[in-house]
């Protein structure tokens, strides 16, 4: 198994991925005295030429500890792979949802040190408790993020599981913006689970167990893959559109770009719900999340100096207009010799930027997803149509609350935006994401012991 800083935490009592690893190189050489392995396992049994890379706590195949005061994948720094699910509760029954969140506090815990979502056992005439696709593979900084969308509380006017009245005020039903194109296959939803981590197998292992484990109490109803690239750790990624996505975030000082003569808010200030509650969510976060095609044919067509107007930094260096370093402060209010402004009236980082908004402040966390292609009519001229990229920008932002971060920003940018000629929003939700868990307790339990 995997040796964290998550395991000595919280330690399992069962063999983990490494463990089971033993027991398959076992079952090796007992082929080899006779025993009849089925050919599938005799190819997936590992071998002691590959061992798994060894992970040390902050490296980069480190576990990250699932227990916290906070939930992990909020604040921890980006990983490569994400897959965002969204689950519908199936169940009329308040006990299976909470024996669901215990089962999947349970499962998370021991996935993201690196283990089975449940232990193996030896009987093999039964099926077992885990797919077994990550075994051998260290947890790649996985984590597990919940969220609890509307429906959990109330659908369609009833009190589902006796909790409506711990509906938080901050989780809003998502309204309706300008431009929107919301496909309901891929919006709302009950419950969010967001699993990132380096390895693509590994999220998807974690959503897959997670999934089987909720059968018959909640059922998928949308889910989305994304990625960033490998860019250096000191480096602001770039998005699919060439930009670097991710400058003005809010940071804890000191940031590794502490450089930044104008430093945002503190970011545990923007993030976290505080004393406004309710308790459970106190720690928490809400995530507003957001699939957003992007045009990338009409972008590439564009002209390079007309894509720096409508994002409002130069592509190369991602510096504002008018400013030479990817960390110059935006000048809202710099015109050119004609008296126009530098960064223009609806260019997005304008429409983005705190000072225009009262101050309003989201963090940020957003993954690049590619689904192949897909019959699209353009919104913009030349309104061409036909088979187009099916991809853009898995839209994650966390805040303390949806009504004063993301719906303050984005209503006018929804109406003003240039970038909109190139965007269309297709899906989503709002998800209140509970405070962090804490060895011995499950996901959720204030809420269920206080209502
Ligand atoms: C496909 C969709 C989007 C793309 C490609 C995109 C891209 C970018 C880029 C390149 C920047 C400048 C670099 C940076 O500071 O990170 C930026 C900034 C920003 N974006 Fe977006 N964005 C998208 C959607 C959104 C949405 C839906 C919101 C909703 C609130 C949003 C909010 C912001 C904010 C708040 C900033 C920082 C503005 C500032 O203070 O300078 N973006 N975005």
């Amino acid at each position: 198994m995997t040796k964290t800083t998550a395991d000595s935490a919280d330690p399992g009592p069962n063999p983990g991925r490494r463990g089971f690893l033993a027991a398959a190189g076992g079952l090796v050489a007992a082929a080899g005295a006779g025993f009849a392995m089925p050919p599938a396992v005799a190819a997936a049994a590992p071998t002691a030429a590959a061992p798994p890379p060894e992970a040390t706590p902050g490296s980069e195949v480190a576990g990250k500890p699932f227990h916290g005061e906070h939930q992990a994948g909020i604040v921890s720094p980006a990983q490569g792979q994400t897959y965002f699910a969204v689950f519908d509760l199936v169940t009329p029954r308040r006990s299976d949802v909470e024996a669901l969140f215990r089962t999947w506090t349970d499962a998370s815990a021991r996935m993201a040190r690196g283990d089975t979502a449940k232990p193996l056992a030896d009987d093999l005439s039964v099926a077992a408790g885990d797919g077994g696709e990550a075994i051998g593979l260290p947890p790649a900084r996985l984590t597990i993020t919940f969220g609890f969308g509307a429906g959990l509380f109330t659908r369609d006017g009833q009190d589902r599981y006796g909790l409506a009245a711990q509906r938080p005020a901050a989780l809003v039903d998502m309204p309706r913006f300008n431009g929107d194109q919301l496909e309901p296959a891929a919006t709302g939803g009950d419950l969010s689970v967001q699993a990132c981590a380096d390895d693509p197998q590994v999220a998807f292992h974690a959503i897959r167990q997670l999934v089987r484990l909720a059968e018959g109490v909640a059922q998928l109803r949308w889910t989305q893959t994304g990625f960033n690239a490998a860019f250096a750790a000191t480096e602001t990624g770039r998005n699919l559109m060439g930009f670097k996505d991710g400058t003005q975030n809010p940071q804890t000082p000191p940031h590794r770009l502490s450089t930044d003569p104008k430093p945002t808010a503190d970011r545990d200030a923007v993030v976290w719900v505080g004393d406004e509650g309710p308790d459970w969510m106190r720690g928490g976060s809400y995530v507003a999340v957001r699939l957003i095609r992007i045009a990338l044919e009409h972008w590439d067509r564009t002209e390079v100096d007309f894509q720096e107007q409508v994002v409002g930094r130069h592509k190369h260096s991602g510096a504002p207009l008018g400013g030479k370093d990817e960390f110059d402060p935006l000048d809202l209010d710099a015109v050119d010799q004609d008296g126009n402004p530098v960064i223009p009236e609806n260019a997005h980082v304008r429409l983005g930027a705190a000072a225009v908004n009262d101050g309003a402040q989201i963090l940020r966390r957003a993954f690049s997803f590619n689904n192949g292609i897909k019959f699209t009519a353009e919104r913009w001229p030349p309104w061409r149509q036909g088979l187009e990229y099916d991809a853009g920008l898995l839209f994650v932002a966390y805040q303390r609350d949806l009504r004063t971060g993301f719906i303050k920003i984005f209503e006018p940018m929804a109406k003003l935006d240039a970038m909109n000629q190139f965007t269309t929003h297709v899906g989503g939700g709002f998800f209140a994401c509970p405070r962090g868990i804490k060895p011995g307790e499950f996901l959720g339990q204030d809420l269920f012991k206080s209502s």
